[in-house]
């Protein structure tokens, strides 16, 4: 099934969130020259029907393109990959800020990281501007770090009877909390950096 099969009318408006929100990201990296390396990439994609069709079933919505957009929040889905822990917060207040969007939920998962060792902060928003007002997107911003943590961690999600899955858990959320614990290092290194003199 293509895109323009499954949502229609809606595929512009969604097209053009997902942009919008991308053009606010290089926006933030060129508006200010200390925010210009805070941002590696960013990247973005619509939810392809097949997984959105998915979703769908598994939270008992009904299948069809209304509840994919008013009760899905993340057809359309940003990622924000930054340096440092403090790059993701600078980003999250930034977009905090726009009038483009309302930010309808924030789901920190740094200072809250989830049982497996997952850190992020999701910003759930929803458009007030543009050809897609009213939809909804979903922010991720992380660490390339933690990035690079998720990415392989991503991949369990599709292993079925993986021998050692326990050991791999375990392995895994050792990594991320290793990652975390590298990350506030590599933080506190560039803010004595930052202080001394040149
Ligand atoms: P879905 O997971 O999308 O059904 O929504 P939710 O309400 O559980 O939201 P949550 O914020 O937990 O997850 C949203 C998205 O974040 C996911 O679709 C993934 O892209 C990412 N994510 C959340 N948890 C994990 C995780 O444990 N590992 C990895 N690799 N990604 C995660
Ligand atoms: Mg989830």
């Amino acid at each position: 099934m293509t895109y323009e099969d499954f949502y229609g009318p809606a595929l512009t408006g969604l097209t053009k969130t997902k942009q919008q929100i991308c053009d606010l990201i290089s926006l933030y990296s060129s508006e200010n020259p200390d925010h210009a390396k805070s941002v590696i990439y960013c990247c973005s994609r619509l939810k392809t029907p097949e997984s959105m069709i998915q979703k769908l079933k598994k939270r008992g919505l009904p299948v069809n393109k209304q509840a994919a957009l008013s009760q899905v929040y993340d057809a359309v889905g940003i990622r924000v990959v930054c340096s440092f822990a403090e790059d993701v917060y600078q980003i999250a207040a930034w977009l905090k800020n726009r009038a483009e969007f309302r930010i309808l939920e924030e789901k920190d998962y740094i200072a809250y990281p989830k049982p497996n060792g997952y850190r992020s902060l999701h910003l759930l928003l929803q458009m007030t501007e543009g050809e897609g007002s009213g939809l909804f997107a979903e922010i991720q911003i992380r660490t390339i770090a933690i990035d690079f943590w998720a990415a392989l961690e991503h991949q369990l999600k599709y292993k079925k009877n993986l021998p050692h899955e326990a050991m791999i858990r375990e392995e895994l959320k050792r990594c991320a909390d290793e990652i975390a614990s590298v990350d506030l290092s590599m933080q506190t290194i560039r803010d004595i950096l930052r202080e001394s003199s040149p």
